[in-house]
């Protein structure tokens, strides 16, 4: 087989701050996941790229290759509208979990294709996998008559989109070109985009616990992110949302779950209901309802309704009782005052240490291992009162998760003022 350009040709040109054409995008792409270009020359390009940028041409190109390395599912068949959520990640991000069923019991087909948790945040997989008989991995199949039926799934990503993500990722990962908002967002939208669905809205967090710690470069990626979706057709909108203290009052597996059912009966933590009501109007509206009255499907039951079939749907038992910890360690206020400050990330790594998340892909998470906070920022605590509870399968975990999390909240001299932000922050669409 003849090649048709040089790989140190098109480094040298992103060395040299040139735009690469569409055919050398594609070749390369192709080539790379034929195994021609091997992991050191992509190693060279994706580093030349981090530090001279792509054009949104460029941008889009290399999401089109992406998708064409590996399959497409197709929804055409469906009778409903698709809408799907991706979020960036954070700590005690179980929004997916009262947002799926609350949308669906809409009428509108919700394919939820996610992953399991590596480092700090979860991963929607494994707090499902909490309930006892869940299963998440589904055929193709299987997944259009539960969108057709019932109106969602929430499942593991087929392996077969966008392959060449998977090995670029890995690589980015040991070469310090993760955070490259071209390659983010490339890989980002390829998965999505190979996913097929019609609608996408994008969760993109800024603060400790997210991926982007500065809200400018959140906003950035948001607004690369959006312009991919709608060049390729797919009606994209994403909301900007802050990071920096955990979403609601649990982190690690089984209690993320029990605080989403808390939800989905009409109740839980005023942030998670804030996201979440947000989310499923962005979603309902970039499918023609934009009148949807989603607090009411929360209060009413409808939206529970769907979360039991859903359960039920992939082989879960909605009312079986989840997992409980084998030790608990509480930790308690030392003075009267108001908690002006909870960081996100320390609590991520603390209940990623008691064995909520997983170090490497082959680990196993404890599904009832985590922290269950007791107050949030803003709150008034008195001294001796509870400020959040670790829970481990095994007490020699506490004191690495206690390290994680010295010094990563403050308590202010009680009738300190404290100024509550919304969750929410922007809306950008194109
Ligand atoms: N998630 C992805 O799938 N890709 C990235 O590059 C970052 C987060």
């Amino acid at each position: 087989m003849v090649e048709a350009f040089d790989v140190v040709d098109i480094i040298r040109s992103k060395r040299d701050r040139a735009a690469l054409s569409t055919e050398q995008i594609d070749w390369l792409i192709d080539a790379y996941t034929r195994e021609y270009v091997d992991d050191a020359q992509m190693s060279a390009l994706i580093m030349a790229i981090f530090l001279n940028g792509m054009e949104r041409r460029e941008i889009f190109d290399m999401t089109q290759a992406m998708i064409h390395s590996g399959e497409r599912m197709d929804f055409s068949s469906l009778s409903k509208p698709t809408v799907d959520k991706h979020s960036t990640g954070g700590v005690g991000d179980k929004i997916t979990l009262p947002l799926m069923p609350l949308v669906a019991c809409f009428g509108v087909a919700v394919p939820q294709l996610s992953g399991r948790g590596l480092g700090h945040t979860g991963g929607t997989l494994d707090k499902l996998e909490s309930i006892p008989g869940w299963r998440a991995e589904l055929s193709n199949e299987q997944i259009l008559q539960q969108l057709e039926g019932l109106g969602g799934v929430i499942c593991a990503a087929g392996k077969g989109l966008a392959p060449a993500d998977k090995r670029l990722y890995a690589l980015r990962d040991i070469t310090g070109t993760v955070e490259a908002i071209p390659l983010i967002a490339s890989s980002i939208m390829s998965k999505k985009i190979a996913e097929g669905t019609s609608a996408l809205v994008l969760d993109v967090k800024f603060g400790s616990g997210a991926f982007m710690r500065e809200e400018e470069r959140a906003r950035e990626l948001a607004r690369t992110m959006v312009a991919l979706g709608t060049d390729a057709g797919v009606e994209t909108s994403a909301l900007l949302t802050s990071m920096e203290t955990p979403l609601g009052l649990t982190i690690g597996n089984a209690n993320e779950v029990r605080e989403s059912v808390e939800v989905l009966a009409g109740g839980g933590p005023a942030d998670v209901v804030e996201l979440t009501v947000a989310l499923a109007r962005e979603m309902l509206a970039s499918v023609g309802q934009p009148d949807a009255d989603v607090e009411a499907a929360l209060q009413d039951g409808r939206a529970m309704d769907t979360w039991r079939q859903f359960v039920e749907a992939q082989g879960g038992d909605p009312d079986a009782a989840l997992p409980t910890p084998n030790e608990t360690h509480t930790v308690v206020a030392e003075q009267d005052g108001v908690l002006v400050r909870q960081d996100a990330l320390p609590f991520g790594v603390a209940a990623w240490r008691l064995g909520a998340g997983r170090a490497r892909a082959s680990d196993e998470v404890v599904h009832a291992a985590g922290i269950d906070l007791h107050a949030k920022p803003g709150d008034e605590v008195r001294a001796g009162q509870p400020l959040f509870t670790l829970a481990a399968n095994d007490a020699a975990r506490f004191e690495r998760a206690l390290d994680a999390v010295e010094g990563a909240y403050e308590i202010a001299p009680a009738g300190t003022s404290f100024d509550r932000q919304p969750i929410v922050r922007d809306r950008i669409s194109s």
